[in-house]
């Protein structure tokens, strides 16, 4: 990137639902890993030339066996890690290559919802969700009408006062998505985000990632759980052997019986 240029594609997009950037990128995929490499330590890889492209308004499962890979790759688009080879091209700029100051602006444009919630249990629900919208330096106001909308949206409306660690774990994962959505980000990124609930409140948290998608987002959304996978038919990309296969819509499980995790 020039010396000075602005990192025009990564400023924040309030209100805009991803479609502030160049026109360029919009016409683009909104993500596309490029035959990435990743390996923690050496001859064990986990990601080999792994590529994978995301449509504008997509909701894609990432699966495949524990280890495979799903949280890495993640890592790599929020740049919790460094890629080794390849490129991952989000709203049209190589994350694999973003300089260290413009990581904050990448992660504005990302919602991201984790398995253990990551919330702050002394704060109240109000503040873990206001967390996301206060580092973009909105008015009071503006904050407190978004937080208490987003609340809203995940059924918790009228519990901002309730600190955190009362919630129940459904709740919580709750509250997590509420602040994964607050500053309207272009992709919401889950990882195994109904690992820790149990299975009805599984599903009822898929609904909540569906409604989220059919206002707008794109969600990738990582998961080994199989009654997920099953209950509805969406894209499912598996991650086999460090490569990405997508499951064909249509065709019956089987065939790909041995990608998919037991
Ligand atoms: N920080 C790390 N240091 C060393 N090895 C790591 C690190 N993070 C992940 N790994 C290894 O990389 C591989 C992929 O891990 P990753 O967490 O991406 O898998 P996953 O598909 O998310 O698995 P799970 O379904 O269990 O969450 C595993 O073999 C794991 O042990
Ligand atoms: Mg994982």
């Amino acid at each position: 990137m020039a010396q000075g240029e602005h990192f025009e594609p990564f400023r924040p997009m309030l209100r805009s639902g991803g479609a502030r950037f160049s026109r360029d990128a919009a016409k683009r995929p909104i993500l596309a890993f490029e035959e990435v490499y990743k390996s923690y330590r050496q001859g064990a890889p986990v990601l080999r030339g792994m590529s994978l492209t995301i449509e504008r308004g997509e909701f894609a499962f990432i699966t495949g066996s524990s280890g495979s890979g799903k949280s890495t790759l993640l890592r790599l688009l929020y740049c919790g890690e460094t890629v080794d080879d390849g490129r991952i091209l989000f709203l049209g700029r190589d994350v694999a290559r973003l300089r260290h100051d413009a990581i904050p602006f990448l992660r504005r444009n990302l919602g991201i919802v984790f398995q253990d919630f990551k919330l702050v249990p002394s704060w109240t629900a109000y503040e873990n969700v206001a967390i996301a919208l206060e580092v973009l330096g909105l008015s009071r106001r503006l904050v407190r009408a978004r937080v208490g909308e987003a609340l809203e949206r995940v059924g918790l409306g009228g519990r901002g006062e309730d600190l955190a660690g009362v919630f129940s774990g459904g709740e919580k994962q709750r509250i997590a998505i509420a602040r994964a959505i607050v500053g309207e980000p272009a992709l919401i990124l889950a990882d195994e985000p109904t690992g820790n609930l149990d299975p009805q409140l599984a599903i009822d948290m898929l609904g909540l990632f569906e409604e989220i998608h059919e206002s707008g987002a794109t969600v990738l959304f990582a998961t080994h759980d199989r009654t997920l996978l099953e209950a509805r038919s969406r894209r499912v990309v598996v991650l086999d052997e460090g490569k990405a296969i997508d499951v064909p819509q249509g065709i019956a499980t089987d065939e790909y019986e041995t990608h998919l995790p037991h």
